[in-house]
């Protein structure tokens, strides 16, 4: 069996869907804005942060995720963090990036919607025209939260619609099903936003159904509890449904006990349009690169396996076709 280096994965051209710009947010960020912005942080140092991240479960990382978020106040916060981010997609050949935001986690803090957008916006534009890298952006609502402060959500949308790719459906998923959020996703696909929605994270195959049947995603992210329901994965693969995968993230929050066991293999296998993404990599132990690499040792990936999931990362992106062509062309002639 071929043991990949890091150098080998990063040959392959990659594009992310599945990343919260939240959860970028490393300690030393996250201490340095603390302390810029004066705002009280219950950790001190870099050991205490690192300490409190271990997670049991999607809520226990929700909970911290929140509370780092709460020092970034100004424009330029959310340009330095959306900057280093970029930074790190360069040093492992990411070349276009579809990034979610949730509006609501600073605007409930009285930080506005404008404020938020301009800074993240600043850094994709410096992206692109200093690092080559292209990018979409993808607003969450948050689920635990109400039906009527999606809808208003989305209305403080409006204004910046042109640099909106689409929604997204985030936070605490059992519980709170997409059924919650139809009326607020039929809005938005009126205005002609993009669909997509976390389901079968931790939540059941059901809430899958729901994503597709009540709120119209064009993708699933996370979705590894397809599996469960046979009929479903009949479905996905039939329409080619992109499930945006995040395996690190899926062992930090124990959705499998470890890397050998994940079902990334066993996705591709049944035919389903599944990629590599970080999720949150400053919580969860690796940006892409690394998701990619552990994946290949854990899992035993194949060359032409990890140039199938570079590959689906590009088709199943909304960048315009004849770029996704021109990377499509380049993985496939790419030897190792
Ligand atoms: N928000 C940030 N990361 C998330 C995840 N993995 N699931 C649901 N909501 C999130
Ligand atoms: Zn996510």
């Amino acid at each position: 069996m071929t043991v990949f280096s890091k150098a080998q994965i990063k040959k392959l051209p990659k594009a992310e869907l599945h990343l919260h710009i939240e959860g970028t947010l490393e300690p030393e960020l996250m201490l340095k804005l603390a302390k810029r912005n004066d705002r009280p942080l219950r950790f001190k140092n870099l050991q205490e942060i690192q300490a409190a991240y271990q997670f049991h479960n999607l809520q226990s990382f929700l909970d911290i995720y929140y509370e780092g978020a709460n020092v970034l106040i100004h424009e330029e916060d959310f340009f330095d963090l959306t900057w280093a981010y970029l930074l790190r997609c360069k040093e492992d050949h990411v070349v276009h990036t579809e990034i979610f935001f949730d509006p609501q986690t600073h605007t409930d803090r009285g930080v506005t919607f404008s404020v938020v957008i301009h800074g993240i916006r600043r850094a994709l534009e410096k992206g692109k025209s200093e690092l080559g890298i292209s990018s979409h952006l993808i607003m969450c609502f948050l689920r635990h939260l109400s039906e009527a402060q999606a809808m208003n959500t989305l209305e403080e949308a409006l204004p910046f619609k042109d640099w909106i790719l689409g929604v997204g459906l985030d936070s605490s998923e059992v519980g709170h099903p997409p059924s919650k959020f139809a009326r607020v996703f039929e809005t938005a696909k009126q205005y002609g936003f993009f669909i997509v929605a976390h389901a079968g994270e931790e939540g059941p195959p059901e809430y899958i159904w729901q994503a597709l049947d009540l709120l119209s995603v064009k993708r699933i992210d996370h979705g590894v509890r397809c599996l469960e329901d046979l009929r479903l994965v009949d479905r996905l693969r039939e329409e080619q449904i992109p499930l945006t995968v995040c395996p690190l993230s899926n062992i930090k929050l124990k959705v499998f006990q470890n890397m050998s066991q994940h079902n990334l293999k066993h996705l591709l296998n049944a035919g389903l349009l599944a990629m590599i993404n970080s999720d949150d990599p400053a919580y969860f132990g690796g940006y892409l690169g690394e998701n990619y690499y552990q994946c290949a040792h854990a899992l035993q990936l194949s060359w032409q396996e990890l140039k199938t999931l570079a590959s689906n990362s590009f088709i199943a992106s909304r960048m315009q076709e004849h770029e996704k062509n021109s990377y499509l062309a380049m993985i496939s002639q790419i030897v190792l």
